[in-house]
């Protein structure tokens, strides 16, 4: 069943605002998707954080044996603002490992290679969140949706959400845009050749560590240049976000996957940066 919302920002706050208390236990990584983090903090949820190894990846074999003292999973797959994505498989060991919901925000799954979301079926704890706000570039649509068993989608549409969750002009350019979404899909391969572009590129340069990604945007800590990197590029007019210090890596920069234009003109402003 599907349920909808205002962005799936909505969907993730009335959730935590309706079905958890001061005493639900979310597991979630660290970092982790930082709207989903403050809104925690608001209801005071208590959050149980499991951090990035150094080469930014998750290992499921800890989030299984923590799930031991949680009553809720939050994850995002992939993850932002890492990029990072467990593999199905791994989400399956998980979800079927764990007795409470578990929501798995695919913000960005268009770009990535694999999907939680027909497991659904299969999985009644299974909550599985999406968005056209990415892949569609319709952020100011306010157009979220999720998967999920019969009675969690009722509970939500009916009760939490009752009586007019979305108005008309939404619904309306959210069912056209699904309707087109086999016409965009060369966009998402297109942004993946280009993903792996940038990464290639900056690894090259043998001065940052770049992170994989299974997301639109590529995460790289430019150890301690971080701000000249950043404010080099802003001269330029490319806007990057400047993420700071995430786990041990404490000048992370993250840049959105542009059009090969885009791409071209950031990475030859790193070149001239660095020469
Ligand atoms: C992981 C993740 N989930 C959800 C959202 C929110 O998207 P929406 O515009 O649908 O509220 C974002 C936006 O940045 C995100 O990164």
């Amino acid at each position: 069943m599907i349920g909808v919302g205002n962005g799936s920002d909505q969907i993730l706050d009335l959730m935590l605002a309706n079905l958890c208390s001061k005493t639900t236990k979310i597991l979630t990584s660290d970092p982790t998707f930082g709207f989903f983090e403050e809104r925690c903090k608001l209801y005071s949820i208590p959050t149980i954080k499991i951090p990035f190894s150094e080469k930014m990846q998750l290992n499921i074999d800890d989030f299984i044996k923590k799930s031991k003292i949680a009553d809720m999973i939050y994850l995002d797959s992939p993850n932002n603002p890492t990029g990072f994505q467990f593999t199905r498989n791994d989400l399956k060991k998980l979800i079927q490992s764990f007795k409470g919901p578990i929501i798995i925000d695919e913000a960005y799954v268009e770009f990535a290679d694999s999907s939680v979301v027909s497991l659904v079926k299969q999985f009644d704890n299974l909550i599985v969140v999406r968005t056209l706000s990415k892949a569609f570039g319709l952020a100011g649509l306010r157009l979220g949706y999720f998967a999920a068993n019969k009675k969690i989608a009722d509970v939500f549409s009916k009760i939490i959400q009752y009586p007019y969750p979305l108005n008309t002009l939404a619904i309306q350019c959210g069912i056209l845009a699904l309707e087109k979404s086999n016409k965009i899909s060369s966009m998402f391969s297109l942004i993946k050749n280009e993903r792996r572009k940038i990464i290639q590129n900056l690894r090259k340069t043998g001065t940052f560590d770049v992170f994989d990604s299974s997301a639109n945007f590529v995460l790289f800590d430019a150890k301690g240049a971080d701000s000249r990197v950043y404010n080099a590029l802003i001269e330029q007019g490319i806007s990057i976000r400047k993420l700071g210090k995430l786990g041990r890596h404490k000048g992370c920069l993250r840049v959105t996957v542009g059009t090969p234009e885009m791409n071209s003109k950031f990475l030859l402003a790193i070149r001239d940066l660095l020469e």
